[in-house]
């Protein structure tokens, strides 16, 4: 810390100051999400005093109660003593079925449909699975920024990526930003989330028909994340088979699999279940490689019955009931999933304010020529600090949030700021801390 020479700050200066020695840190902006979690806990511990906590992405609210009533309902009548089918019990995808056709206005089979332990284990597997399909395309193309789990996985999997940032290539700058990498022939899938975390932009259809076009021009798979699924409140995405659809690749493309979380929509994340939904195209594809190795060509079958099957033999049975009476709900237009997670938008509008009326500036601040939505997330940046600078000053001051850095952004002065665990009551102190930031930090 040299810049900072104040020590009135609003948290105990020489508690943190020794915290992060005690942490062994290097660099408090370079930590992983959960390592900030732990020093945070630690600084709140010692001092009594409450952080406004924005550097972890968990739901805020709690879940919808048809999906706990339904669970506690097939506990009751024992599914805990019975293996899961691996591709999922059949009411739920069928459910599935139906929410893609409502909500992405897309057709699949309900083979295609398959529960999953969180997103997180889809695109595990996912890579996985691709990465057994060609040998001379080996590697994963990351549309940056992005969260960093994902890398972490290829690198788990000792499996290759790349990778760019897309903030100076939005709308048609992205094509051949996008082609200068396909066209080398090494790259198997792209991946990106939209919603994007952690800056919040969201793919225009523009840029998703270039992705589209590219993939079937270059036969590459494209893996969707859609975390954040209809949670782009500029739109609203909510109402059953009506548009406006939840924007999505697979209007234009036909190999494609979508990672439909329900961690944030549903605030489901405890549960860990996720949908994995493949294009039929896709699961019916046959490769060589996969008829040798496996005894069987089809992606869709050695997806499950080979990788799923080794990974966990399938998804914790109850939460498959409960996301089932969810969708359902959704479906028949019983239960609007939207409106209990508007309130993330709401939060967002007014903390953005309070960082910018504080001399911070918002980082990814557009779609295009559109103002970004007010979401889940949002990035900032203060003159004169670089990310990392910033996350570990504003841990003096109560804040903590995580440096774009480790996301893949090349905006190193930015950091990702998650609304979700701020409640309302938090933000006289949000607006207190942040007004000390800025007379402490202001350039004279
Ligand atoms: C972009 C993105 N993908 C995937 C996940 C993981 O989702 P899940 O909880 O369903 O595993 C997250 C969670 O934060 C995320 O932000």
């Amino acid at each position: 810390m040299n810049t900072l020479k104040i020590k009135e700050t609003p948290i105990n200066y020489n508690v943190v100051k020794n915290k992060i020695s005690e942490s062994g840190l290097k660099n408090v902006g370079l930590a992983t999400i959960r390592e900030l979690v732990r020093l945070v806990n630690e600084i709140e511990e010692e001092t009594g005093d409450k952080f406004i906590r924005m550097e972890m992405g968990v739901p805020g609210i709690m879940p919808p109660e048809v999906g706990t009533l339904a669970e506690i309902e097939a506990l009751k009548k024992g599914v805990a003593s019975k293996y899961p089918m691996i591709d999922g019990i059949p009411p739920l995808k069928d459910e599935i079925v139906k929410f893609v056709k409502n909500f992405l206005n897309i057709d699949v089979n309900r083979n295609s449909c398959i529960p999953t332990v969180g997103s997180m284990q889809g695109g595990f597997a996912a890579f996985l699975m691709i990465s057994k399909l060609d040998k001379t395309k080996d590697t994963t193309l990351f549309i940056d920024p992005g969260f960093p789990v994902q890398k972490q996985q290829i690198s788990v999997l000792d499996l290759k990526h790349e990778a760019f940032d897309v903030y100076n290539y939005r709308g048609e700058a992205l094509r051949e930003k996008l082609e200068s990498y396909l066209s080398k022939g090494n790259i198997s899938s792209i991946l990106y989330s939209n919603p994007n975390n952690p800056s919040w932009i969201c793919f225009t259809d523009t840029e998703l028909q270039i992705i589209g076009e590219l993939a079937n021009k270059y036969n590459v798979i494209v893996i969707e994340d859609l975390a954040y699924f209809a949670m782009d409140f500029r739109k609203n995405y909510s109402i059953p088979g009506e548009p406006p659809y939840q924007p999505t690749v697979a209007k234009y493309t036909n190999k494609w699999l979508l990672l439909i979380s329900s961690s944030k929509s549903f605030s489901y994340a405890g549960q860990r279940i996720g949908m994995l939904v493949i294009s039929d195209k896709l699961y019916n594809e046959e490769y060589e490689t996969l008829e040798n190795k496996f005894g069987n060509p089809k992606f869709g079958y050695n997806i499950i019955y080979k990788i799923l099957y080794s990974l966990s033999s399938g998804t914790s049975h109850s939460p498959q009931y409960g996301l089932y009476a969810m969708l359902k709900a959704v479906n028949e237009g019983k239960y609007n999933f939207v409106d209990d997670i508007k309130i993330y938008g709401e939060r967002a509008k007014i903390m953005k304010k309070l960082f910018v009326e504080n001399g911070f500036n918002i980082v990814y601040d557009k779609d295009e020529d559109e103002l970004i939505a007010d979401g889940f997330y949002f990035t900032v940046s203060y003159p004169g600090l670089t990310g990392n600078e910033l996350i570990e000053h504003l841990i003096y001051y109560g804040i903590s949030a995580i440096s774009l850095n480790i996301t893949g952004s090349d905006r190193h002065e930015g950091i990702r700021a998650c609304v979700s665990q701020t409640s309302k009551d938090q933000f006289s102190d949000l607006e207190y801390r942040l007004k000390k930031f800025n007379e402490h930090h202001q350039q004279k």
